[in-house]
């Protein structure tokens, strides 16, 4: 390892940005290369078989080219469905995303969490088994809104936010049993805190919002304690789909500081 290895960040789109920001605010001398696996966006309706395949391969290859010092999953429906393979076969330290099932169960005063992540997320065993260990005596409410992963890969290159998208994703948390009730909402995708200004006013003020991008920042500052970091110019993100015109997004990655771009 040099100390210009970087720390590699994986998403399927842009929502792994979110994570990426927080880590930065930590480790500002750390080199990083953003993936976006655009090509496949999005991964919430895809089925666990193609998405573990996807990742599994996709950071095989990324971990050849560039011996990242880590890897982030930057993703909770990739987490959730493939964190264990990927570890099985890369020897390279993997921070995963899960959903903020902990802290909301903490957070919670009225008892009833509302969850919102991808179709494929929600259904994870992985999140039945959070929900058991930390959220016991509590009411799990759980709604897929991949209408907010459009909605946030928009907002990110300055077009305004579908408000019937966001509309619907909260009524299909406060529709059901309960759901009038909910105080705290986990944003179980890492697209989704892109929304929250717009996710907030259609909740209502009494409704309190939590990721897990401080909570894997801290944690991948504390893997990369002891370690030494040199920082070239500028970052470099990987997009696999093709978007040498894709103007909009050419800024917001500047936005996050990252200044070069390259094909996988
Ligand atoms: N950002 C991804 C997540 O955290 C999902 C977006 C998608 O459906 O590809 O789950």
């Amino acid at each position: 390892m040099h100390d210009s290895s970087p720390i590699l960040m994986f998403d399927s789109g842009v929502g792994g940005l979110t994570v990426l920001a927080e880590t930065r605010a930590l480790l500002p001398g750390a080199h990083y290369i953003y993936v976006a696996d655009s090509a496949a966006l999005p991964y919430g309706d895809k089925s666990e078989a193609e998405i573990a395949a996807r990742v599994c391969g996709l950071l095989g290859r990324l971990a050849e080219r560039y011996h990242p010092r880590l890897i982030c999953i930057a993703c909770n429906t990739a987490s959730t469905i493939a964190l264990g393979m990927v570890r099985e076969v890369l020897e390279t330290p993997i921070v995963g995303t899960v959903p903020a099932i902990k802290p909301a169960a903490e957070t919670t005063q009225s008892g009833v969490i509302g969850l919102l992540g991808t179709a494929a997320t929600v259904r994870q065993p992985y999140v039945d088994q959070l929900e058991a260990q930390f959220a016991t005596g509590k009411t799990l409410l759980r709604h897929a809104a991949p209408e907010l992963v459009v909605a946030a890969e928009r907002k990110l290159r300055g077009e305004q936010p579908d408000s019937a998208a966001i509309a619907a994703a909260v009524a299909g948390l406060r529709s059901q049993p309960g759901g009038e009730r909910i105080d705290t909402v986990v944003l179980a995708c890492t697209h989704f805190p892109l929304l929250t200004e717009e996710l907030a006013k259609e909740f209502g003020a009494d409704v309190a919002f939590i990721d897990g991008a401080q909570g894997i920042a801290r944690r991948i500052a504390y893997l990369t304690r002891c370690q030494a970091f040199t920082r070239p110019d500028s970052d470099l993100a990987i997009i696999t789909g093709d978007a040498s015109h894709d103007t909009a997004l050419h800024r917001a990655l500047q936005h996050y500081g990252i200044g070069r771009i390259a094909r996988l």
